[in-house]
């Protein structure tokens, strides 16, 4: 019989998140995190948790020798690996140049309408060789997991036609075979309207060009492609497109992701819990109507407060998403406008910004980030049968890890996945 892969044993707590299989939580349940004082938890030769529990139930149990690796972690403690609900990890051309006009008083929309923003990456991305979107992808996956995050939403989207995007694609699935780092991708052909195009004419090319191409890939074999996303915005793609486009990626087995509400109130959020949206992001302009939708329909809100933070938007609502019972999630939104691939510094800004609770937040981090990817039946908790994605701080107290604002890399001494040290 192969030994055991990992024990990690006398840890000063273990932050189950939940143990009773929930899929997702609300206020009440993310407010009342499950902690273990003083526990362990044992992953098995096939990378999945074994047990978990007070650390003398565990040394009753299992003897050091049936593993590969111990480790002591008495003076730290353990989480669930973090969950990226939201990136844009793969684009070359950087946006340094724009963060200074942004400074300066201009919107999001105004670089954008100047042929800057979206349109800037997309033509660098159009031009660079799948190699090196594959090199910069796996810097930026690399850091993502030292600062904690081994579950990741990941959109194409900087194309806008089908050549790029499927190169996107691919650049994805190949370091979904390479890297540990756990990734869901999307498919967001529909990320902004393309330099010359009208509405109607890429909502055209997204359904009866793009989409079929996908199609046979995926049933091939040779994609795997998790999402579908589009920019519902004044300006981007109105409703009416959103919708035909969500409804096309969703007929293909897609789950519906996307980005609304977040400039102008558009009702994404009823449109989208309509079509039984798994995730809807940004939100920062949801109406009433649109959260009664979203906590009826179960679809999780993507908040992502550094979009929010670098953009000087209003906050969104989120003590009225909490309060009416919606399964709300965070992001980081790593992309050339908010360039942070930190999930504590995301759970950070939730605290201070969005006033979270710091239980809100971790909550909003694994387990809820894991719903907003269908993922929570493998991810998101430290629960038995699930993957053994952890993190072990040199800490006292788990909430540290939001307390303290950068400079992870000395809090966070392990990353794990799948049992093995990363
Ligand atoms: O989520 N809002 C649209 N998409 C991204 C920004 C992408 C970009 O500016 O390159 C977002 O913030
Ligand atoms: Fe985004």
């Amino acid at each position: 019989m192969s030994r055991n892969r990992l024990l990690v044993k006398n840890a000063k707590q273990v932050v189950l998140i939940c143990n009773n299989g929930e899929k997702y939580l609300t206020r009440h349940g993310m407010n009342g995190l499950c902690v273990i004082e003083n526990g362990s938890i044992v992953i098995g030769s096939d990378g999945l948790i074994k047990a978990v529990g007070p650390a003398e139930t565990i040394r009753a149990q299992y003897s050091d020798a049936s593993f590969e690796r111990v480790i002591d972690a008495a003076d730290m403690c353990v989480l669930p690996g973090l969950v990226d609900a939201h990136t844009h990890p793969v684009w070359a051309g950087d946006r340094v140049h724009e963060f200074a006009m942004k400074l300066a008083g201009a919107s999001y929309m105004d670089v954008h309408r100047a042929g800057g923003g979206i349109h800037f990456t997309v033509e660098h991305t159009r031009a660079a060789a799948a190699s090196d979107l594959l090199a910069s992808l796996r810097s930026r996956l690399v850091r993502m997991q030292r600062a904690g995050t081994t579950l990741v939403e990941c959109k194409s989207g900087y194309g806008l036609e089908l050549h790029t995007e499927v190169k996107m694609l691919e650049v994805l699935e190949e370091a979904r075979r390479s890297l540990p780092i756990n990734i869901s991708s999307t498919y967001c052909g529909a990320h902004a309207v393309p330099r010359g195009k009208t509405v109607t004419e890429a909502t055209e090319d997204v359904l009866r060009v793009q989409l079929p191409h996908l199609k046979e890939l995926m049933s091939a074999g040779k994609l795997r492609v998790d999402n579908i996303d589009v920019f519902c915005e004044q300006g981007v793609f109105d409703l009416d497109s959103t919708r035909s486009i969500l409804q096309a990626g969703k007929d293909m087995g897609l789950n519906i992701n996307f980005h609304g509400d977040e400039l102008h109130p558009m009702k994404s959020a009823e449109m989208g819990a309509e079509l039984g949206a798994l995730a809807i992001s940004h939100l920062e302009e949801i109406t009433d109507a649109g959260i009664v939708a979203m906590a009826k329909a179960k679809t999780a809100a993507v908040l992502l407060p550094t979009t929010a933070y670098i953009l000087r938007l209003p906050q969104p609502r989120t003590r009225d998403l909490l309060d009416s019972g919606v399964i709300v999630a965070l992001g980081s939104d790593f992309n050339p406008n908010a360039y942070c691939c930190s999930m504590p510094i995301v759970m950070h800004l939730a605290c201070v910004n969005m006033r979270m609770t710091m239980s809100e937040a971790l909550a909003a981090a694994t387990i809820n980030a894991a719903f907003a990817l269908g993922r929570s039946h493998t991810h998101g908790s430290l629960e038995v049968n699930k993957h053994g994605d952890l993190l072990l701080l040199s800490a006292t107290r788990w909430e540290h890890l939001i307390y303290q604002l950068g400079g992870h890399q000395e809090l966070i001494r392990y990353v794990v996945i799948k049992g093995n040290v990363v």
